[in-house]
Order: C-alpha cells, then sequence, then structure tokens
C-alpha cells in the first residue's frame, strides 16, 4: 500500500498535507512534524467515524438525567496522602492519569514507590518500562526498598505485547513509562510521534474503561514544558498531573491541571532524597527552614496551593545594571507579572528600577501562580532597592491593580490562620478583607495591617 506523508501540528494534533510554520488552527508556531500513513484504497475513503459508539464505545439511545444512576467512584489510596489529595481523595478505578515532567525530575522514582505501596496494600500492579533494563529497575527498586510478589516488571515497548499481559496478569493498576516508546503494530510513524502518541494512549483508555483498573501513563515534556505529542492526549485522559521543580533543588511539586474526578490546582510536596521522595507534610516550615534574618529584599508571602495554605519566601535583587537594557530573571513567578510589578511601583512610588537589573527567587524552587503574592514580590522589590530589610516576623498577601491598589484575596482566613500558624506576628492584607463580617483582629492573635495600596505598605510598621 502507497505510503502518504503528511504534518501534524504537535499542539493540537491538526492534520495538513503541506508544512507551515505557523499552524492555522491552535496558532502555535513552529509545531508541524512529519508523519506517514498508508493511503487507503479509494472505496475505503469514505468519511466515516473511527469507531462506531461513544464514550463507552457502545451504541446508546438518549436517558433522561433524572433517571441516571450516581456511580459510586471506587477509589483506592495510594499510599501517599500528597497524591492521594491532589487526586481529590485516592485514585479512581478505571481512571486514566497523565504524569508529566522534565526528564530525571522523578517520575519513574515516584510511580515505583506508588506501585510498591499499591502492592503492600494487596493490589496487584504492572509496571511497564520502554526506557529501563530489568537490571536498572531492580537496583532501583531496591534502593526504594520496594517489593513484592504481586509487582510485576515488563520491559517492552510493543502495544499488543503489554495488552497480552494485562489480559494474563489482570492487574489492579497499569504503569506506562513513558508512552513515548510504546508502538503500534499496523501503525505509521516512529514511536513518539503524534499518531503513534495518540493511538497508544487511546487503546489504555479503552483498556482501562473495558477491564476496570486505573492506568498511569508517563509522558516526556517538550521544551516548552508542554507535553510532548499533541494537546489531544490532555483532552483524552481523565487526570493530568505535572511534576514540577528544579532538579538541583530537594523540593518537588505535583501539580493536578486537570481532574475529572477532582479540583485541579492541588499540589502535593515531596523532596528527593537519596532513599527516593519523601513526602513534605509540612511545605511551609520545610521552605522557612533557614531563612536568612534582618536581610533585605526578602518578603514572606502566604499562598493558596489548591486547597492548603503554603507560606513561601520571596528574595529580590536589584542592582545598578551594566547593560544597555536592564536584566530581568525571575524563579517561581510569572515574568510577565514581574514587568507589571516593577511598572507600577516605577510610575506609582517613582522607584528607578529603569536602570537596575532586578533578580526575582521564590525559595526552594516553588512556582508561584497565586496573585496574592504580588503584595509580597513588591515588598520584596522595594526593601531590595532601597535596602530596608522588613521585619522577620511579617508575611504579606494582596494582588495589586496598576493603579497601585491592593486588591482583596480569596480564603483569607485560611491564609491568615497559616501565617498565625507558623508564628508571624503581623501580616498585611487588602483593607478589603479586614471588617466586619470578614477578619476581625479580635479573632487573631496576629496583628492583621490592612493596606488599601503599596503606598500604604511603605509606612506600615514593617520595617526594620
Ligand atoms: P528518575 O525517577 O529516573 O526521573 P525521571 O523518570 O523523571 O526521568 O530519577 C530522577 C533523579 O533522582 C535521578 O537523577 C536520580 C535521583 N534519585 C535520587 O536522588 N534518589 C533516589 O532514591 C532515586 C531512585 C533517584
Ligand atoms: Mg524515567
Amino acid at each position: 500500500m502507497a505510503l502518504k506523508t503528511f504534518y501534524v501540528c504537535s499542539e493540537c494534533g491538526n492534520k495538513v498535507s503541506k508544512w507551515m510554520g505557523k499552524c492555522p488552527n491552535c496558532g502555535t508556531w513552529d509545531s508541524f512534524v512529519e508523519d506517514v500513513e498508508e493511503e487507503a484504497p479509494k472505496s475505503r475513503q469514505i468519511r466515516q467515524p473511527a469507531r462506531a459508539g461513544g464514550y463507552s464505545g457502545f451504541e446508546s439511545s438518549a436517558v433522561p438525567l433524572d433517571n441516571l444512576e450516581t456511580p459510586a467512584f471506587m477509589r483506592s489510596q495510594t499510599g501517599y496522602a500528597e497524591i492521594d489529595r491532589v487526586l481529590g481523595g485516592g485514585m479512581v478505578g478505571s481512571s486514566v492519569i497523565l504524569l508529566s515532567g522534565e526528564p530525571g525530575i522523578g517520575k519513574s522514582t515516584l510511580l515505583m514507590q506508588i506501585c510498591g505501596a499499591m502492592v503492600s496494600r494487596g493490589n496487584k500492579v504492572l509496571y511497564v518500562s520502554g526506557e529501563e533494563s530489568p537490571g536498572q529497575l531492580k537496583m532501583r527498586a531496591k534502593r526504594l526498598a520496594v517489593s513484592g510478589t504481586d509487582f510485576y516488571i515488563q520491559t517492552e515497548t510493543s502495544i499488543e505485547k503489554i495488552i497480552g499481559e494485562t489480559e494474563r496478569l489482570s492487574p489492579d493498576m497499569l504503569v506506562i513509562d513513558s508512552v513515548q516508546t510504546v508502538w503500534c503494530d499496523g501503525m505509521s510513524g516512529m514511536p513518539g510521534s503524534v499518531s503513534q502518541v495518540r493511538e497508544a494512549s487511546g487503546r489504555f483508555i479503552a483498556l482501562a474503561k473495558s477491564k476496570g483498573f486505573s492506568v498511569i501513563l508517563v509522558g516526556h515534556v517538550n521544551k516548552d514544558g508542554g507535553i510532548a505529542g499533541p494537546k489531544v492526549l490532555e483532552h483524552m485522559v481523565d487526570t493530568v498531573l505535572h511534576f514540577e521543580g528544579e532538579r538541583e533543588e530537594a523540593y518537588r511539586v505535583i501539580r493536578s491541571v486537570k481532574n475529572r474526578f477532582g479540583p485541579t490546582n492541588e499540589i502535593g510536596v515531596f523532596e528527593m532524597t537519596g532513599e527516593g521522595l519523601r513526602e513534605v507534610k509540612n511545605p511551609s516550615e520545610a521552605l522557612l527552614a533557614g531563612r536568612p534574618n534582618n536581610v533585605s529584599g526578602n518578603c514572606a508571602v502566604c499562598v493558596m496551593e489548591g486547597t492548603r495554605p503554603i507560606i513561601a519566601e520571596i528574595q529580590a535583587l536589584v542592582a545598578p545594571t551594566v547593560y544597555p537594557s536592564p536584566k530581568r530573571t525571575s524563579n517561581g513567578i510569572d515574568y510577565n507579572r514581574l514587568y507589571v510589578l516593577l511598572a507600577v511601583l516605577e510610575k506609582r512610588l517613582g522607584l528607578r528600577f529603569s536602570t537596575c537589573d532586578t533578580y526575582l527567587n521564590v525559595i526552594g524552587g516553588l512556582r508561584l501562580e497565586d496573585t496574592a503574592a504580588d503584595l509580597s514580590t513588591a515588598l520584596s522589590l522595594i526593601s531590595c532597592i532601597k535596602d530596608r530589610p522588613i521585619a522577620d516576623n511579617v508575611t504579606a498577601v494582596g494582588e495589586i491593580g496598576l493603579s497601585g491598589e491592593c486588591r482583596a484575596v480569596s480564603s483569607a482566613e485560611q491564609r491568615v490562620k497559616e501565617a498565625e500558624r507558623l508564628g508571624f506576628k503581623k501580616i498585611l492584607i487588602p483593607s478589603r478583607n479586614v471588617g466586619k463580617g470578614k477578619l476581625e483582629q479580635s479573632r487573631y492573635q496576629i496583628e492583621l495591617l490592612p493596606v488599601r495600596s503599596v503606598f500604604d505598605a511603605l509606612t506600615a510598621d514593617i520595617w526594620n
């Protein structure tokens, strides 16, 4: 049969016959990759869906919503509370989870630990690796002190053979490390190509739904941090977990970015040790350990990560530039957010950041997405440029608007309580969050310092 070459957008899966610089569907530049498929005989080229039926694969007639039964999700605990919380209370039977992360971040380590914990709870697990030899896997298992007779390892990349083993063993959980190494017989393209990844994932999803076991697919990320392969992969699976953190830093954060069975943006925090990943039950304490005292440019912040408040430390360094255009780097805070804050401080407070290089860092490799970190970021920048330290027992929350105003934050009470628990004595908080029916000073030991704008923060009693 003749082979036909086409191009697929690695972001959205859009298929075109000629290479293009920009995808007309999703607008991504330089995302088309070459792929081949067998040309079907003319008689078969009629428009018909690849598979009849819907989600379950069966033809069905419509039923009134009121007649549908609420399913009782069978959730199994993974043995790691941090993971269970991220999944929304445990792993749902017949769900498909995509775990993505940069190479070397610890995906295989985490999965082997989860498998070990699941096996010790009486489950049967099949761990398929297409990347490592049985010897390497055994060595890792020894290092992690993982064992169990119901823990099966298969080093295989052919999907037919993997499915064959699942039929023989009927496991409770299947791990595919990684989905980019799996190839489907009869499908065109190299393993890892868009069509192979999509087909393999589709077959694993169908398998999970029909056989009732959970599947965890490991997905590599491309240079931009997205999941390599089509974006459609994220739409196909039930849950997408991102493994974040710097490889050099000990802390690793696992974040749910999509979850059909629970809330998103919930995080679990782990620490990489010599014996694998260790859960960090109290991230705030770990992140604040070893804070420098009385140094300018530092400010603590209380951010909400999912349902949990976490106190982190933001550090800024502002120094006169020797370059024609000043350098700005940011670790852990959105780059654009830093630009906006610098512009606000320059314009509203008259601080001259335009002649200075600015470096921003969140301690511990944490990435903050909560805009309530604005006030602390601004305070650390002000503290550094003025060379005046902020008292160590002070923390701040608040989103800053373009006029320098401080906007109300969500979950204010939880943030204040976490700051109080960790021994902070004062918290700068948007004035809109304080008052009758909101936060009342009488209920807290920690002193609430209401601020309407960044100007108020300048005159607040927090500076050493
Ligand atoms: P790995 O889990 O193989 O990462 P991934 O599958 O995401 O590519 O390993 C991550 C790194 O962690 C590796 O460089 C070695 C290190 N490591 C430890 O520090 N302690 C351990 O107990 C293990 C197993 C690995
Ligand atoms: Mg790996």
